[in-house]
């Protein structure tokens, strides 16, 4: 295309097609540098854009499954609950049916050398009774124990998700939040590290409670994943101080290169293979914190750990609460 220069001036436009001859500031030229500008402004809104859409989609896909975690919670509870209070009773007709059979085994010896006798001798070593009788209290108290755990953890399922009611800004015992994330995830981490918890002495905060411990998660998830050795340590330590409270983990893992460190809270950064990272998780984690009008910070030694720190205000303003 070729136009002809109409005017004159002093700037020579990159964007002119014609530049051969140069035409400086002809109306054209300056509508094609327009065009790029605009261009490069709705790309930026539109990477922008695609950002938020990406962690809109991820928060749906939280709430979802916090959704569906609560459901299956509350599904569960009930056959738990009448299992769990069955065994009681279970446990009362035992010792009844145990005491009914000394009773038995007592009035045996007057049956010495009857044909009666002889098969009750047989058939009590048929079934084995005296080992039957010594591994029925251990099976009790191992399923009891069993259901307590499941009881436990759908009890932390849902004090975990909260989907039942809105999410709403609530005083908060983080320590319980912190408690049932950790064995939430306990299964993520109990094979790569042991964790050590220093609570210091925290006052019930004002927060978002199931997206806090969802920052809990994600920070634990993290540091599971960053152990690199035969085992770990993962220290939860907490303290409050100046009207905030602040939450640390600290891991023994491989620690973050100094040119990562800036990237980390990044959408979409993560080094490790596609399955196991999303890259969401410390950007999401950084918007929570954000949102409770606080930090989230890090530091780190490669090679050695590293230790993120949660710290947000105990109540809110009130301006933030709507
Ligand atoms: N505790 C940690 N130790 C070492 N590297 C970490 C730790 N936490 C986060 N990172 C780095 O930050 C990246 C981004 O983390 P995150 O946003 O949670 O995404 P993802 O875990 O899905 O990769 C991780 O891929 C990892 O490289
Ligand atoms: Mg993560």
């Amino acid at each position: 295309m070729t136009h002809a220069p109409t005017q004159t001036c002093a700037e020579t436009s990159p964007s002119c097609p014609d530049q051969e001859r140069p035409c400086g500031g002809c109306p054209f030229a300056r509508k094609v540098d327009d065009l790029v500008l605009a261009n490069d402004a709705l790309t930026e809104l539109n990477r922008q854009l695609q950002l938020a859409q990406a962690k809109l989609v991820q928060s749906e896909k939280l709430a979802s499954i916090g959704q569906l975690a609560a459901g299956v919670a509350h599904e569960i509870n009930n056959p738990v609950g009448y299992v769990f209070s069955n065994f009681g009773s279970l446990e009362k007709y035992l010792g009844d049916l145990f005491r009914m059979l000394a009773a038995y085994e007592a009035a045996e010896a007057q049956l010495a050398d009857t044909p009666a006798a002889a098969s009750l001798a047989q058939l009590r070593e048929e079934i084995d009774l005296d080992f039957l009788k010594e591994d029925v209290p251990t099976l009790m108290d191992e399923s009891r124990e069993g259901i307590r755990r499941v009881h436990k953890i759908v009890q932390d399922l849902k004090d975990f998700s909260r989907v039942d009611n809105r999410q709403e800004w609530e005083w908060t015992d983080l320590h319980k939040g912190i408690d049932s994330t950790l064995n939430i995830v306990n299964n993520e981490i109990k094979y790569r590290a042991d964790v050590v918890r220093e609570y210091g002495t925290l006052p019930d905060v004002q927060c978002l409670s199931s997206e806090i411990n969802q920052v809990f998660m994600n920070l634990l998830v993290n540091a599971a994943h960053a152990i690199d050795k035969e085992r770990g340590t993962i220290h939860v330590r907490t303290g409050a101080e100046d009207g905030q409270v602040w939450v640390e983990i600290e891991d023994d893992g491989c620690g973050i290169p100094a040119e990562h460190l800036g990237r980390v809270f990044d959408p979409f950064f993560t080094t490790k293979p596609v399955g196991k990272g999303t890259g969401l998780g410390l950007s999401l984690s950084y918007g929570i914190v954000q949102k409770h009008g606080g930090r989230l910070d890090v530091e780190s030694a490669p090679g050695k750990g590293t230790r993120f720190r949660v710290t947000i205000p105990v109540a809110q303003a009130e301006a933030s609460l709507a």
